[in-house]
């Protein structure tokens, strides 16, 4: 089958959905699949680009591109074994579908808004291509961090103390007030987050109430609507869940362990500095067993398809709250999904064509 791995895009995740790729590029078994990677740009063109996971990594602490992977090939596209040569450069989003028609299954590996939000989902049921992953709306939802939290509430799952602050009320002095009052009220430390992102863009730690506006103006850079939470002390366990024949399963989990220069699980500590993921976690088997079944709870309660990472904290009490969903984890080399799958019994390569071959049936 010929598989469309689009990568790169408008969020501010771009660099790391070309990491992302670049792995997948590099662990996709070429004898059964032919492979055309798409990029898109920051802008939100789209290109066929060059076969070049060599220059989808992060190298001296720069993450790459689309226009860098693109430039190898000066915009051409690399057609694998193409039976009619075409002459496509770049294409306006719109014009996207038409390129995708020829494919039988796209591999979105799009993080972040304007691809793991239910956009390109959208898209692509529009096209009638088949692709890996959740729908329209369980990507919009595990997007959105309040309806993710209000979802899983309502099935019963923990989630933290939260606020949110509409676009329109942090545009008022009245709304501003009412705001921070809200905020006040969670207690410290909090933790100001853009509502609709990734890979902890954005986000701010907030341990004095003096602090708070400048975290709004950064948190709002990303997404005018901000949700602020309680921080919690707790260990931080993320563990995979992948759609089997009979169902979704959840992989053994993975601890975060963050080094001590580092406040949270920031941007830096996740890729640039390599925290480090303890594969599996340390837990009884009996927390084992737990979090495996409220991951699966949890991708079901949002009517996840396909893949998705849950993030979780453990509480001091033996509780658990979920922090996040992930419906397109990063597929990085240390990223912890492919990891945790790996460590389950599942190699890199048997994950993409699981997935994969999901989506084509
Ligand atoms: N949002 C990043 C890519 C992750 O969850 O892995
Ligand atoms: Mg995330």
């Amino acid at each position: 089958p010929r598989v469309a791995i689009v990568f790169g895009g408008r969020s501010s995740e771009h660099g790391i959905s070309v990491v992302t790729a670049g792995s997948v590029l590099r662990a996709i078994d070429r004898s059964k699949y032919e492979v055309l990677p798409i990029g898109i740009t920051h802008e939100g063109r789209w290109a066929l680009v060059g076969d070049e996971p060599s220059r989808m990594a992060i190298t001296d602490r720069q993450l790459p591109d689309v226009d860098g992977v693109a430039e190898s090939t000066e915009g051409q596209i690399t057609l694998p074994s193409n039976p009619t040569s075409r002459e496509v450069v770049w294409s306006e989003p719109g014009a996207a579908p038409k390129v995708l028609g020829e494919v039988d299954v796209v591999l979105p590996l799009l993080h972040g808004p304007w691809g793991e939000d239910g956009t390109i989902q959208g898209l692509l049921e529009l096209s009638g291509v088949p692709y890996v992953g959740s729908g329209v709306l369980a990507s919009a939802a595990g997007m959105d961090k309040e309806f993710t939290k209000r979802i899983l509430e309502s099935h019963g799952i923990g989630v933290g103390s939260y606020t949110v602050v509409r676009p329109r009320e942090w545009e008022t002095e009245t709304g501003r007030a009412a705001a921070r009052e809200r905020i006040a009220a969670l207690g410290l430390p909090l933790f100001v987050k853009p509502c609709r992102a990734g890979s902890s863009m954005g986000i701010s730690k907030v341990k004095d109430l003096a602090d708070l506006d400048a975290a709004m103006d950064e948190a709002r850079r990303h997404d005018p609507k901000v949700i602020v939470e309680l921080g919690v002390q707790g260990r931080e366990i993320e563990c995979g869940v992948l759609e089997f024949e009979d169902g979704p399963k959840a992989s053994l989990p993975a601890e975060v362990l963050i080094d001590g220069d580092f406040e949270f699980y920031d941007f830096e500590a996740k890729y640039i500095d390599s925290s480090e993921v303890q594969i599996p976690a340390r837990l009884t088997e009996r927390e084992t067993a737990e979090i495996r079944r409220q991951a699966v709870l949890a991708f079901d309660a949002l009517g996840c398809e396909g893949l998705a990472r849950v993030d979780f904290f453990l509480l001091p009490d033996g509780s658990w709250i979920v922090n996040e969903i992930n419906t397109m984890p990063g597929f990085t080399p240390i990223s912890a999904y492919p990891k945790m799958w790996e460590a389950t019994g599942l190699p890199y390569p048997e994950l993409i064509d699981r997935l994969l071959t999901a989506a084509l049936n």
